[in-house]
């Protein structure tokens, strides 16, 4: 069962009398353990795919399927539920709270989430010793680097066991051998059975994905696996 299927998915913003489509009519499926790379020009609707899928942003017409399920036109507190319990999200400045420990920070989705979870220091601990982050458990963001933040982040992905992680740009603010070590870190995961999709402008990070999906003005112009 594919985890995300879409079928002639719109999204357009009034804009005054303007109409912009961010996205126009998409098909997509993906597949468990995709690793693909989403490309295209500023504005061809990159972002906006990731929020639909994310469950931070409702389509305007056509229909979304998660593990089987129609999510098209579910209620709020619903998408929240998905968003905390079901999805990794990974962003290019990261967006760990400052005030907040690396530990508190990788425990943020359980917050929102309204399941109970017992063994939760636990399992924050251990998503940081995935990363290699452990040892950093009780300093806070701005004590870090920019490519240990992002680990501290992909942490925090992990942390309820997605189905999906998404990641908008998430090399974008890394210098060279941190993204490296990042994209390391990334086939790793998919190694390890997890799906995981990422836009990037990089063609060289796109290098390290299994397949590329390109978009232009709103829709999908090309979608290669390897
Ligand atoms: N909240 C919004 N209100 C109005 N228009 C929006 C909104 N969000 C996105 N758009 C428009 O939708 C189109 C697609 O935007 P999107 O952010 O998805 O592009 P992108 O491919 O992620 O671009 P970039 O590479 O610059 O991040 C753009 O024309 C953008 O201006
Ligand atoms: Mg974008």
């Amino acid at each position: 069962m594919a985890v995300f299927e879409l079928q002639d998915v719109h999204k357009t913003y009034k804009m005054g009398s303007e109409t912009v489509r961010a996205l126009d009519g998409v098909g997509l499926a993906i597949e468990p353990g995709d690793f693909a790379a989403i490309l295209g020009p500023s504005g061809s609707g990159k972002s906006t795919l990731m929020h639909v899928l994310g469950f931070m942003d409702r389509p305007s017409s056509g229909q979304i399927w998660f593990e089987g399920k129609e999510v098209s036109r579910i209620s709020r507190d619903r998408q929240a539920w998905y968003r905390a319990n079901r999805i990794g999200f990974v962003f290019q400045t990261f967006n760990l709270l400052p005030r907040l420990s690396v530990v508190d920070n990788v425990l943020l989705p359980v917050s929102y989430s309204r399941e109970k979870m017992p063994d939760k220091r636990e399992r924050a601990m251990s998503a940081l010793e995935r990363v290699g982050m452990a040892h950093r458990a009780d300093h806070v963001p701005n004590q870090l680097s920019g490519g240990e933040r992002q680990r501290v982040s992909i942490a925090r992905a992990l942390i309820n066991k997605p189905s999906i992680i998404l990641a908008d740009e998430p090399t974008g603010a890394l210098d060279s051998k941190n993204v490296e070590k990042i994209l390391a870190l990334f086939e790793e995961l998919v190694d390890e059975g997890q799906t995981f999709v990422m836009v990037t402008h990089d063609n060289e990070v796109a290098a390290h994905t299994r397949r590329i999906v390109r978009m232009r003005d709103g829709q999908i112009e090309e979608d290669l696996r390897r």
